[in-house]
């Protein structure tokens, strides 16, 4: 099995993507978990574009070990001397040099003859040499440039010293059949193409990157370069968590593996779509998060049965902790039932039937149902029917509510404590009390909370995430409180998101079995 260099041009190319400019510090986070992830190529930067460019591809070529730095450059020397300088620490240098070698770059881009298009080239990687024994270069256009001129200018590059031969589809312009077709025809044609690693760099302007990677890989690439997330220029580069899980999954077909752990894949990628800011779609393949999320009944039967049924790859092999079984309307009766086992619940036929109804009429109210949604239906139905079997655990989760929220009001200044006044209900009695303090208006409403209710609790977690987009999108928030050393999760849903927090602590404060009467 031949083992494909994985050149990961997330912090030069994937930058290029409009919104994804990543500060120094953020890169050498970023070029840190692509050396852990185990890209043997990290390409930092293109040193001459900027000073920043500069200082960006220095830090990371003085630090990372482990992996190849490599920078970009034109082949001329003021972008080959910059290259040189920034990467004078590495442990491992690159100089990437890239020259257009299309009719349409060379007549309108660079008025160069063809002649002069090989000069230039062979001249660069020349030069680049001189400071570096690892140099690669690119064909800038490669997939639009006419075979016979593509096959002159990768020998010539060859014997100049490149060890690296890029063949990009700059647009994303080739079909995978033709970028087969190529590259075969540049070991076919190519005399020196064994003193060289030929390479692929596509871009996805037709969601093709991925397939003319795979191709080019079959007709006997050597290096894929990809990036995470699949960012980059325009519609993005090949994404390297599809690329690697792709040679993986499918290496009957390939023969051909890489070094990445693919463990990390999640993680780095979370990574930087937290740096970039630039989100990954919940559909992206490998590391969005429905990737290994099924909802429809048939599939989460499927599932339960045996997993191969519906997944080809296991989430834990990317960094995903397991499958996601989404209860929502589509999920049948085998799902809830492994759900309520889940949470402590064994239903029996009867049990489940009746809470299978009442579950599909509220997955047609509401979008996400929630571990506290079941417990509730089935403590509806288990406790109207009298039923006398219902499970401890079950009995323990199906706590009755007791505090209610009557009002709030909240005021909050910048430099000031917030103020609040609180009135919750417990059952046919409401409790006031007005306190001020805490970091913010949930904290001071979490005070509040414990004042009235007495509970001696505190927060472990909390989050808020809207439940669809828009002004009026809900706050849906969760909170995990410690009582007593147990921990206990409490939820609330309101387009006020002050009021869905406070909901969620006292949920929270009801199951931990406050039952205290003031
Ligand atoms: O897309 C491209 O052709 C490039 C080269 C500089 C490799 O990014
Ligand atoms: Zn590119």
């Amino acid at each position: 099995m031949r083992t494909i260099k994985i050149f990961d041009t997330t912090l030069r190319d994937g930058e290029q993507s409009p919104g994804a400019s990543m500060n120094i510090s953020e890169k050498l986070q970023v070029a840190n978990a692509l050396t852990e992830l185990g890209a043997d190529i990290i390409e930092a930067g293109f040193a001459v574009a900027s000073p920043g460019d500069f200082e960006s591809v220095r830090t990371v070529a003085d630090t990372v070990k482990g992996s190849s730095v490599c920078s970009l450059a034109r082949c001329v020397e003021k972008d080959i001397d910059a290259a040189a300088d920034a990467l004078k620490n590495a442990e491992q240098p690159r100089i990437h040099v890239f020259l257009a070698t299309s009719p349409i770059h060379r007549e309108y881009k660079l008025r160069m003859t063809t002649e002069k298009n090989i000069e230039s080239a062979v001249a660069g990687v020349k030069y680049a040499r001189k400071f570096c024994g690892d140099v690669e270069f690119s064909a800038e256009d490669a997939t639009r440039t006419e075979i016979d001129h593509l096959c002159r200018v990768v020998e010539a590059v060859i014997d100049a010293g490149a060890t690296t031969v890029n063949i990009p589809d700059t647009v994303g312009y080739a079909t995978p059949i033709e970028m087969y077709e190529r590259i075969k025809a540049l070991f076919d044609r190519v005399p020196n193409v064994g003193k060289t690693v030929i390479s692929v760099h596509n871009h996805n302007d037709l969601g093709m990157a991925v397939a003319t990677s795979l191709a080019a890989v079959r007709a006997g690439a050597g290096q894929v370069e990809c990036t995470i997330n699949g960012l980059g220029e325009r519609a993005g580069n090949c994404s390297l968590e599809e690329i690697v899980m792709a040679l993986k999954t499918r290496n009957d077909v390939y023969d051909a593996g890489t070094r990445i752990i693919t463990q990390k894949l999640v993680p780095t990628s979370r990574l930087v779509s937290t740096v970039t800011g630039l989100k990954v779609p919940r559909n992206k393949a490998i590391v969005g998060q429905n990737a290994f999320a099924h909802e429809s009944g048939i599939h989460q039967d499927g599932m339960l049965k045996n997993p191969t049924t519906y997944e080809i790859m296991q989430p834990c092999d990317v960094g995903f902790q397991k499958t996601d079984l989404v209860l929502g309307k589509h999920s049948g009766r085998a799902a809830l039932a492994d759900r309520a086992k889940t949470l402590g619940c064994d239903l029996d036929t009867v049990q489940l039937g009746k809470v299978f109804e009442e579950f599909k009429k509220l997955a047609d109210r509401k979008k996400n149902i929630y571990d506290e949604d079941i417990l509730a239906l089935i403590e509806q139905e288990i406790h109207e029917r009298k039923d006398p079997y219902i499970s401890r655990c079950c009995q323990a989760a199906c706590q009755t509510a007791e505090w209610s929220l009557v009002s709030y009001d909240l005021r909050c200044r910048t430099g000031k404590e917030p103020q609040v006044r609180l009135t919750l209900r417990n059952g046919d009695r409401e409790y006031t009390r007005e306190t001020s303090g805490g970091d913010g208006p949930v904290d001071a409403l979490f005070f509040a909370v414990k004042e009235i209710t007495g509970a001696d609790i505190s927060i472990k977690e909390y989050s808020v995430q809207s439940v669809t987009n828009g002004e009026d999108a809900q706050g849906d928030v969760t909170i995990l409180i410690n009582r007593s050393g147990e921990t206990y999760r409490g939820h609330g849903v309101s387009t006020d998101t002050i009021e869905a927090s406070t909901v969620a602590i006292l949920n929270a404060v009801n199951r931990s079995g406050s039952a205290i009467s003031r």
